[in-house]
């Protein structure tokens, strides 16, 4: 991405010439819909804000006529939350969420999948989108668990850098690495609460997928809303400068999550007052405020009070400044698509793609495919419902919720897939129930459900949860099916022993209480504008199936956390009362190819810290389906002064297979990689044994041997 029309020695320039005031009004996010209309106005005028968020065509026009007006002409960015699509925007494409699309291990899919998000962003004149999510999801309570590429930190790592190169491919927009650091950890599942973890810890888990957005490329790093053993993250000088800025060479701009400022005061408590939050948060390396407009005044003030360094200032807007540049803000004609790309025909195709590879097959007892039926009963509270479907971050729920809106996209649910790919067949439809929570569920619904089901040769049940459950502030104790639906399950089972189950939720919810009532299980979680038909396609074996699980399930409530990942020692071993096994872990995905994995064979059995060694494993699709299998290569110290998991992720390859062949999959593998943190925090790679595991289900593994001497 080539700086346009504004190079360092104009930066320089303009710094040198911008008053106080000019310098931290760049430095400024207003929340259009969070500030008051009077000083939005005022505040805006001047022509001197950075960059706004949740705003109106009508606005962006305004602002940018008022930073033509202005002395320097410095052209505020509009930031959106993009986060699977441009969905805030009726009628642009709704991809899967975050978590769905983990389920492809598909990088060049979901670069593809931010490209056009981008594309369709910059055409509706947005510069930014607060997007990839980094968090890692491991603990299921936690609201957020949809927006996360799942629990493993490498998995992360490539998928949000993959998003990051293809929102910034075009040099139109600015991707946004979020939430800094460790948000998705913190204690409880609780939205914000606070982290206990070390920073030998973070180092090992949860930096790695921001220093892979920083290495692709990331413009914008958002600050978390939480804290880390105690710190408020917004606050954090190590986190944000000495680590985000100085050790990993973070050269962008970092701005904070909503409010981050004002919650030093009213929140977190670590502040007086306003003024005194904002010296904090900059001082930290906070380089924009979001939405906390009082900052304006508040910075103003520390400056002039001398708790804000003026270098401080001027660092914060070149980075700023230098973040426009690459994204042509200052070309006196940014080339943005035309808004036809919105939604286009070409968008939706790829769209189709990444709902098919998006959907994971967890059981199958055979009665998948479906094929000759001549009366399918579709149930469930999700097969018909578009807002289930979609999940969070889309029209229906920001940037306020309008529950009553209807979808100006041709959006396939699963009811709709099924009668479209069915097209021969009988399909009844009867929901059932409901998802539980405000809405009632009659008897009359089930007993319609079951007098479907009744009729039927085979049932389709597509259930889950919704955004009510799902997303920021939407913590929940029990991640369950909640209301009559696993009731309504077992009623139907009762008259008809052909069930397929399809999951359409936000986050692996506990499914215990329906596993034995049910012939296949898919999950599709919020499979966006295409999921019903994709699904469809897979039930009736027109499509294979492909995805594997990016997030482990939980056994039981209370059964967290159940990441893969954990370590080997438990005294016990179990809980007294349920079993702690995930009945669906990470890297988990059944489909209609069979394959059969030969020895693992490594180049070396001995090698030094220096090496690369080769390892390779002959994966024969023994099916008479051609397939693609994501072979997953994972490895353990065995022996190491600080406990090492049971296995980690080292790498992964989505390979195809046809039917009856064989393809040798080989990984390259650097001993130096084989490492871990020292209690110092120092990386080290230890000698001795290291075993490696490679595997399509995160279930069976064949086992290699290395001697690191
Ligand atoms: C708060 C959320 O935590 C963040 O993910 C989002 O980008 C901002 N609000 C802006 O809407």
């Amino acid at each position: 991405m080539a700086d346009k029309n504004l190079n360092e020695e104009k930066i320089e320039q303009i710094i040198g010439e911008m008053t106080l005031e000019e310098k931290i009004e760049q430095m400024q996010q207003l929340a259009a819909t969070a500030t008051p209309a009077e000083i939005l106005e005022e505040l805006s005028h001047k022509g001197n804000i950075g960059a706004y968020l949740n705003v109106s065509d009508e606005q962006k026009a305004e602002y940018i006529e008022y930073s033509k007006n202005s002395r320097f002409k410095i052209p505020p960015v509009f930031g959106v939350d993009a986060i699977h699509g441009h969905a805030l925007l009726k009628g642009a494409t709704v991809f899967p969420s975050q978590l769905a699309m983990a389920c492809s291990w598909n990088e060049s899919l979901i670069e593809e999948v931010a490209r056009v998000t981008a594309r369709e962003a910059a055409a509706d004149g947005f510069d930014w989108v607060f997007s990839p999510v980094l968090c890692l999801g491991r603990d299921l309570r936690w609201g957020r668990i949809n927006e996360t590429f799942g629990e493993d930190s490498l998995l992360v790592s490539r998928l949000g850098a993959a998003m990051v190169k293809g929102y910034q491919a075009d040099g139109n927009v600015m991707a946004c690495a979020k939430h800094y650091i460790g948000y998705g950890e913190a204690t409880g599942g609780r939205d914000s609460y606070n982290s206990v973890i070390t920073e030998r810890s973070a180092r090992e888990i949860f930096l790695k997928p921001f220093v892979a957005a920083i290495n692709a490329g990331c413009l914008t790093v958002m600050t978390s809303y939480g804290s880390i053993d105690g710190e408020a993250l917004t606050a954090s000088k190590f986190w944000l400068t000495d680590i985000l800025k100085e050790e990993l060479g973070f050269s962008g701009f970092v701005v904070t999550d909503w409010n981050n400022v004002n919650t030093l005061v009213s929140g977190q408590a670590v502040a007086e007052n306003i003024v005194e939050a904002s010296a904090l948060a900059t001082n930290a390396g906070n380089d924009m405020c979001m939405r906390s407009y009082e900052f304006v005044a508040a910075a103003k003030e520390a400056v002039k009070n001398g708790t804000l360094p003026i270098e401080r200032v001027n660092d914060a807007v070149r980075r700023i400044l230098r973040a426009k540049a690459k994204i042509g803000a200052f070309d006196s004609e940014k080339n943005r698509p035309p808004r036809s790309v919105i939604g286009c025909a070409e968008h939706r195709q790829i769209n189709e793609r990444v709902a098919l590879e998006s959907v994971v097959l967890l059981k199958n007892d055979g009665i998948l495919p479906v094929k000759n039926a001549k009366k399918i009963a579709v149930i469930g509270p999700n097969a018909d419902d578009v807002r289930a479907q979609y999940g969070d971050w889309t029209y229906f729920t920001h940037p306020e919720p309008h529950p009553e809106a209807e979808p100006k996209n041709d959006v396939y649910t699963v009811l709709k897939g099924i009668r479209e790919v069915y097209s021969d067949c009988d399909v009844i439809y009867a929901k059932g129930c409901s998802l539980g929570g405000a809405e009632v569920c009659e008897e009359e619904q089930i007993e319609q459900a079951v007098r479907a089901a009744k009729e039927a040769e085979v049932v389709i049940a597509a259930m889950g949860d919704t955004v009510q459950w799902n997303g920021e502030t939407k913590d929940v104790a029990q991640p369950i099916l909640r209301g009559r639906q696993e009731e309504l399950l077992r009623r139907v089972y009762e008259v008809n022993k052909n069930v397929v189950l399809v999951l359409v939720n936000g986050k692996p919810l506990v499914l215990s209480g329906v596993l034995p009532y049910c012939n296949a299980v898919i999950e599709a979680f919020n499979g966006g504008d295409l999921s019903g038909l994709a699904i469809a396609k897979l039930i009736c074996g027109q499509k294979n199936f492909s995805g594997k699980l990016p997030i482990s399930f939980s056994s039981a409530v209370g059964a967290e956390p159940c990441y893969y990942n954990r370590y080997e020692y438990w005294h016990g071993g179990s809980y007294c009362d349920v079993s702690a096994k995930s009945p669906f872990p990470f890297g988990f995905g059944l489909s209609y190819s069979r394959f059969e994995y030969g020895n693992l064979v490594l180049s070396k059995k001995v090698a030094k810290f220096g090496d690369t060694i080769t390892l390779f494993c002959d994966v024969r699709n023994v099916s008479d389906v051609d397939g693609f299998e994501i072979v997953q290569l994972y490895f353990k110290d065995k022996i190491c002064k600080i406990l090492t998991p049971v296995r980690t992720l080292l790498d992964y390859r989505k390979v195809f297979i046809s039917a009856g062949k064989t393809v040798r999959v080989e990984f390259s593998v650097a001993v130096k990689d084989l490492g871990f943190y020292d209690m110092d925090c120092s990386y080290r790679v230890d000698l001795g044994e290291f075993l490696f595991f490679v595997s399509g289900n995160g279930v069976e593994f064949k086992e290699g041997l290395l001697v690191v001497e």
